[in-house]
């Protein structure tokens, strides 16, 4: 995925693209360019790197009011000058900056180049300048709508040209795009929070869906050049819910605030004294989904994670059959659908490539689909026929780490929700709930620890081999672990559950190996402690996450960090905060890019 802005007014555009795109940054960063239109021309600076190696590149002084930018993420072509967008065509006549792939691009490429057209780039995002100029027929909207005929893939794009300054021609199929609609000025944009610090108005594009901004306002029409009526909505966050905020990162603000997150996330929705749940965003199909005969959770990465805790919940709560599935494999394996097949995409983003795929093919063979999602009016979001929202405020940080939390919130209360109109007693859901309602200031203590967890980093981040093992609820927490600290420190790191190390993982440890078992009380502690005493004995360093007041583990472990107790299936709110501090801390001394990892993107919106 990557980052698009688009200005059209009557400002300087130049500063306003560029806010706009640090505020994008963490959607992808390996490149980034702006093009201005003025005086007949359409002025591009472009750089490999980050935004500030652009900003050094740029005109500063440059008076254009109508602009398009872009922060790169590549998937074809090297992150170079050269391949960064925006792209042109050979007279320089337009540009163009583009969110996804285009799948077909090698045969536009070659029919192009047969028409005499010669390629500059390596990426595919080039097809589409050099095929507008082609078909140009002095009318940009109607030119993008023709060449957006011939494209397969997905796309989000900008395009301006220079022979009709003032105007910004974009569209969509696959990658989000929405505009913000201001005081005489439009900004176009992949995320709302390239746009907040202007206006709170926006219209979200659907897929083959185009608009043409301009002074004289907005158009949205179908591919087909059918007019569209667009809902005006309000974003709801505030631009101090995606600023820093004080704090070093916005990881580590994201990790801080999960405690405030995760009232957000239950209010208004949890009744603990009566034992009831109220999720208003599923009740129009609580009846079909009260009667489900199997759910199948489906997702990427942490979003995976958070949806094998789901698994254990729901079938252990709920007693509905249920199991995760990764969405890039679901998606082409042909899976069965029965009647009372439930389908229930995670996804933080909202926008996941994959987990969009996968939750559109369970819909076309007559699943009931449903979405678990924080970015409200993301694509997921408005492909589901029901859902809802984490409401744990925007997380920037590419490692996620509330939203996950939010995820395990979420499918709690849906677990609790069936359980109660299946199986578990009003008492059963009285206890649930109130432990539930107190997750949150247990997880203000866990925060507490956040220089135990420090230590932890400091004594084995020279290590580049570690293991996370875990039993039951804990083992996603495991799995979790792991992701964290290698997505973010690039340390090696794998989560396994913790009975399947001697089933050959076992030969990896040594003297050399820190191994994190998550071992707080519950029903396979003991069997947990026995794993524990395996590691030991073959040398392996053990550090455990355990239970306030264990004074067993402290015999077994070389460190531990302590969480409060809980209901064994809510354990995973607690024992992953001691993980993310850990991962942050090493990916801070080893002087890694904490938001902003090598390699990553906030949200895979291509495949
Ligand atoms: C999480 O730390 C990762 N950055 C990544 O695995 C992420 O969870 C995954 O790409 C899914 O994203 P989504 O929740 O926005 O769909
Ligand atoms: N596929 C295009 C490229 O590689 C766009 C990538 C992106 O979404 O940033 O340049």
């Amino acid at each position: 995925m990557c980052g698009i802005v688009g200005y059209v007014g009557t400002k300087q555009a130049l500063p306003i693209l560029i806010e706009g795109l640090k505020r994008l940054e963490y959607r992808g960063y390996d490149s980034a360019g702006v093009a201005l239109v003025a005086d007949d021309a359409i002025r591009i600076t472009k750089s490999a790197g980050r935004i500030s190696v652009l900003e050094q590149c740029l005109d500063h002084d440059d008076n254009a009011i109508t602009g398009i930018a872009h922060t790169r993420w590549a998937t074809h072509g090297a992150p170079n000058d050269i391949n960064a967008h925006p792209h042109t065509d050979q007279s320089e006549r337009f540009a163009v900056v583009h969110n996804g792939i285009i799948e077909n691009y090698r045969a536009l490429r070659t029919y192009l180049q047969n028409q005499g057209v010669e390629f500059k780039t390596d990426t595919d995002t080039e097809v589409l300048a050099q095929l507008i100029a082609l078909v140009y027929d002095g009318n940009l909207e109607e030119t993008v709508r023709k060449a957006l005929h011939e494209v397969r893939g997905t796309y989000g794009i900008a395009v301006v040209c220079k022979d009709e300054p003032g105007v910004i021609v974009a569209a969509k199929r696959g990658s989000p795009l929405l505009v913000g609609i201001g005081e005489d000025e439009y900004i176009v944009a992949s995320d709302a929070s390239a746009i907040l610090a202007h206006t709170s108005q926006v219209v979200y594009l659907e897929d083959d869906e185009m608009v043409r901004v301009s002074q004289d306002g907005l158009r949205t029409t179908t591919l087909e050049d059918i007019p569209v009526t667009k809902r005006i909505q309000e974003i709801e966050w505030t631009l101090d819910q995606i600023e820093l905020g004080g704090h070093e990162h916005f990881m580590l603000k994201e990790i801080y605030e999960q405690d405030a997150a995760l009232q957000n996330c239950m209010r208004g929705r949890i009744d603990a004294e009566n034992g009831t749940i109220h999720l208003g965003g599923i009740a129009d199909v609580a009846r079909e989904l009260t009667r489900a005969k199997r759910i199948i959770l489906t997702g990427c990465g942490t979003a995976w994670h958070a949806g094998l805790v789901g698994e254990y919940l729901i079938e252990d709560l709920a007693r509905i059959p249920c199991e995760v599935e990764y969405a890039s494999e679901f998606r082409y394996r042909n899976p069965i659908i029965e009647d009372g097949t439930v389908v229930i995409a995670i996804s933080q983003s909202g926008e996941t490539a994959d987990t969009l795929a996968a939750l559109e093919e369970a819909k076309q063979r007559g699943a009931l689909a449903l979405g678990v999602v924080n970015v409200v009016g993301s694509s997921i979001a408005r492909t589901t026929d029901a859902g809802i929202y984490l409401h744990v405020g925007p997380e920037i940080g590419v490692a996620s780490t509330k939203a996950f939390s939010g995820q395990v919130v979420v499918l709690s209360m849906i677990a609790s929700y069936l359980g109660r109109r299946r199986h578990m007693s009003q008492p059963a859901a009285e206890q649930l709930l109130s432990a539930l309602d107190r997750i949150p200031a247990q997880i203000t203590s866990v925060l507490e620890q956040n220089d135990a967890c420090k230590k932890v980093a400091q004594d084995y981040v020279d290590r580049e081999n570690w293991l996370y093992l875990g039993r039951g609820y804990q083992y996603p927490v495991a799995l979790e672990g792991a992701l964290k600290l290698k997505e973010i420190s690039y340390i090696h790191a794998e989560g396994l559950a913790a009975a399947e190390m001697k089933h050959g993982p076992i030969a990896l440890i040594t003297d050399d190996m820190p191994v994190v078992f998550i071992a707080t009380q519950g029903s396979q502690y003991d069997k947990v402690t026995s794993n524990i005493e395996e590691v030991r004995s073959r040398g392996g360093r053990v550090i455990a996450i355990a239970t306030e007041g264990d004074r067993q583990i402290a015999e077994l472990a070389e460190a531990v960090i302590y969480v409060p107790d809980t209901l064994e299936p809510l354990q995973p709110l607690l024992t992953v905060i001691p993980l993310q501090l850990i991962a942050y801390h090493a990916a801070v001394l080893r002087g890694c890019n904490v938001d902003k990892p090598r390699n990553l993107a906030k949200s895979v919106t291509v495949e």
